[in-house]
């Protein structure tokens, strides 16, 4: 969500720029060269009706109406021209967002998550949907991000299955029918409690205990299965807990290390639901994009692996952040009460990966470590707090 609004121009990046066929571009020129269809469909509607909002989003462009009406005919959603964007269920609402990124006269499409939530006949109908904006615009690299997280994932165990490995699937049936990159995150949480927990190797055991790691071994494995089988280039890293001021978090395990800067910035104490002394695979999210972006871009003859690259860049457990943030707010206090599924959860994940595959194959070096992460997690809340 975060490498999408930057480059639809959304967010402002804290440094680096984005370059649009080799010429970098302002803020104005991103929002105009890129579409950006959000996971919350109703947030993007301005019109009273399905057909005025297929108008309006394609505008400047003519003779659309044959078009608009194909499309609608195609989705199941001829009947519902009339009908208030609003009034539509969220499948529905899913669809037209879809139909007005085909439709959008802009030459970039990013579509964050466009399947989250739908049943099996709308997925496949968002599937052939994908594959015609794949055609239209010759997309030939898909980032695949799509998931719930560990704890929520435990408490809704099927739709997790569904959005992470049935979305999955469509994107891979998508990637090899187009000859697209596939890019899909696996995680820590792939591993189980009879993984070797300290410098946990690349090739190792397998066998997580929670819904989570369960759909994550399987993403690892569908997406090598379709490289073998088809040859999809599919890519993929093994993310630590990821540490962003930018989105909140949203229902993983590791979601305490960005907590407790937020609290330590509000001026308030944190409770901590992660027991003393469990150690964890964390990175800063300027590392993690770029892990993406340098596997993707990676020199496939030197890769002998292809997805579920460990990476790694800190380890810690709640006190060692706890005491690295007390540096630059010495008032700053951490209490203890324990979430007995976190704790499970946490527990069963190994304490610290080697990465020393992915350095070998392309090269990955994390550029931050707790210091500079905390120094620059401190500066960049501070300002967004404020
Ligand atoms: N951050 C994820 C979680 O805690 C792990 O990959 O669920």
């Amino acid at each position: 969500t975060t490498f999408g609004k930057i480059i639809s121009g959304l967010l402002k990046p804290t440094s680096g720029s984005v370059l649009y066929n080799g010429e970098k571009m302002k803020i104005s020129e991103m929002k105009r060269n890129v579409m950006f269809v959000m996971q919350e469909a109703e947030f993007q509607f301005f019109t009273n009706s399905v057909i005025n909002e297929l108008r309006y989003g394609s505008k400047g462009r003519e003779g659309l109406s044959e078009e608009i009406e194909r499309l609608l005919k195609k989705t199941g959603m001829w009947k519902m021209r009339d009908r208030h964007p609003f009034s539509l269920s969220g499948g529905q609402m899913q669809r037209l967002s879809l139909m007005l990124a085909y439709l959008s006269p802009k030459p970039v499409v990013v579509l964050d998550e466009p399947t989250a939530g739908l049943d099996a006949a709308n997925l496949e109908s968002c599937g052939e949907m994908i594959a015609e904006i794949v055609r239209k615009y010759n997309i030939d690299a898909i980032y695949n991000l799509a998931a719930l997280l560990s704890v929520v994932a435990e408490n809704k165990p099927q739709l997790a299955w569904k959005i992470g490995i049935d979305g999955l699937w469509n994107i891979l049936e998508v990637a090899k029918d187009h000859k697209c990159q596939v890019f899909t995150p696996s995680s820590i949480g792939s591993f189980g409690p009879n993984t070797p927990k300290v410098d946990t190797p690349q090739d190792t055991v397998q066998r997580p205990k929670t819904i989570y790691g369960v759909s994550k071994v399987t993403t690892e494995l569908l997406s090598d299965w379709f490289h073998t089988k088809y040859g999809v280039d599919t890519r993929s890293v093994r993310f630590p807990g990821l540490i962003s001021y930018v989105t909140p978090p949203g229902g993983g395990t590791t979601d305490y290390a960005v907590d407790i800067y937020y609290s330590a910035v509000r001026g308030e104490k944190f409770v901590c639901p992660i027991p003393e002394g469990t150690l964890m695979d964390m990175m800063y999210m300027p590392d993690a994009l770029h892990a993406c972006i340098q596997l993707m871009e990676a020199d496939p003859s030197r890769l002998i692996h292809h997805n579920g690259f460990n990476i790694a860049s800190m380890s810690f457990a709640p006190e060692t952040v706890y005491a690295e943030i007390k540096k630059h707010k010495p008032d700053f206090e951490m209490v203890y009460d324990v979430d007995p599924l976190k704790k499970g959860i946490a527990q069963s994940w190994p304490d610290k990966l080697d990465d020393s595959c992915a350095r070998a194959e392309w090269d990955w070096k994390p550029q931050y470590d707790l210091s500079s992460m905390t120094v620059d997690m401190l500066a960049k809340l501070e300002q967004k707090l404020k």
